[in-house]
């Protein structure tokens, strides 16, 4: 007989009292910031499905990048949408390419900023699969491998603080870090998209980055979600490799997935709120039948509360003046 003794509400009487039982704090030295690059100059090109968000080209990037970091955020991740495409993902390959010359430009004049790199080919080749495809159209895993460990190195030689390979190829955390070690970058940390799912919320950032596959869907790579186990597999698989840290993509459809990573790992878990989930809420926002403010700081404690210690998001830049 817990009631009337037991009372919840006892502690749930103020803010004060609210704010001091509070299980799960939001703070934005957890998030990491995706943004987009484009060719050319002197331009900002908002992404019609992800109001707020832009592409923006090098000189503007830089500039851009500085309004993050005094926004407060302290972490970007970098992906770019070439003109040039080609079977073998070569604008990648380019050490005066779109990445190499953001994070150069970008640590040089916001050197407190964390950059990562989003390591994959779907922008850069010209079938918009993540790997190489064969006569017979299937995704290549070894070859798709040797590119992308060569990509992650580009992207090292430009100061990039950590490579983050997102294509779902099996065996790329290893070559990628054995690559970097034998080039002189053992200092620089692999962010493991381990646990990707073939998801319908990317739709967005494939306007974004120009990244839709030309044929066929990314299920033979990425995985299927209705899979939760495979996920450990997929996380502990990559952490043997050594993955500096592991991602779970996206967040809010697999918040059980993030909190089975957790206890079953022990380097940091990171969480990407995807340009869907992201999309979903302002669309609705837009609309009035949803408070922004509040649907999105719900989406991202309740990521953080399912154990994710980061989080990559699209509200990064909106954070400060939320959480004051
Ligand atoms: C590229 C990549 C994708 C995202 C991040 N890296 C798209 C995809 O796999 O098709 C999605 C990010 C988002 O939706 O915000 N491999």
């Amino acid at each position: 007989m817990a009631f009337p003794t037991q009372r919840p509400r006892r502690l749930r009487q103020s803010d004060t009292w609210r704010a001091l039982v509070r299980e799960t704090q939001l703070t934005l030295a957890d998030f990491v910031y995706p943004m987009f690059i484009v060719p050319g100059a002197k331009l900002r090109h908002p992404v019609s499905s992800m109001p707020g968000v832009s592409q923006f080209s090098v000189d503007e990037i830089v500039g851009e990048a500085r309004k993050v970091a005094d926004a407060g955020v302290r972490a970007i991740i970098l992906f770019s949408a070439p003109d040039h495409k080609d079977p073998d993902a070569s604008a990648f390959l380019d050490p005066h390419g779109l990445v190499p010359r953001a994070v150069r430009g970008i640590k040089q004049a916001v050197p407190e900023l964390l950059v990562w790199t989003d390591v994959c080919l779907c922008s850069a080749t010209d079938h918009g699969h993540c790997g190489h495809v064969t006569p017979a159209g299937v995704i290549d895993n070894d070859s798709s491998v040797a590119t992308l460990a060569k990509v992650a190195l580009t992207h090292a030689r430009a100061g990039a603080d950590a490579v983050a390979p997102s294509d779902m190829m099996d065996g790329r955390v290893g070559a990628i870090r054995a690559l970097l070690d034998a080039n002189g970058f053992s200092n620089t940390p692999v962010v493991s998209y381990a646990a990707k799912y073939a998801s319908a919320f990317y739709g967005p950032f494939r306007e974004a980055a120009d990244s839709a596959p030309a044929f066929g869907d990314r299920r033979s790579y990425q995985m299927d979600p209705a899979n939760g186990r495979e996920a450990l597999r997929e996380v502990l698989m990559d952490v043997e490799e050594g993955a500096d840290m592991v991602m779970v993509k996206p967040a809010g459809p697999y918040l059980d997935v993030i909190r089975s990573v957790r206890k079953a790992v022990n380097v940091p878990v990171v969480a990407y709120q995807v340009s869907g989930e992201f999309s979903l809420i302002k669309a609705a926002a837009e609309r009035g039948w949803i408070d922004e403010r509040a649907a999105a700081l719900e989406t991202l404690i309740g990521i953080k509360r399912a154990g994710a210690d980061l989080i990559l998001s699209y509200f990064a830049p909106q954070l400060r003046e939320w959480l004051r």
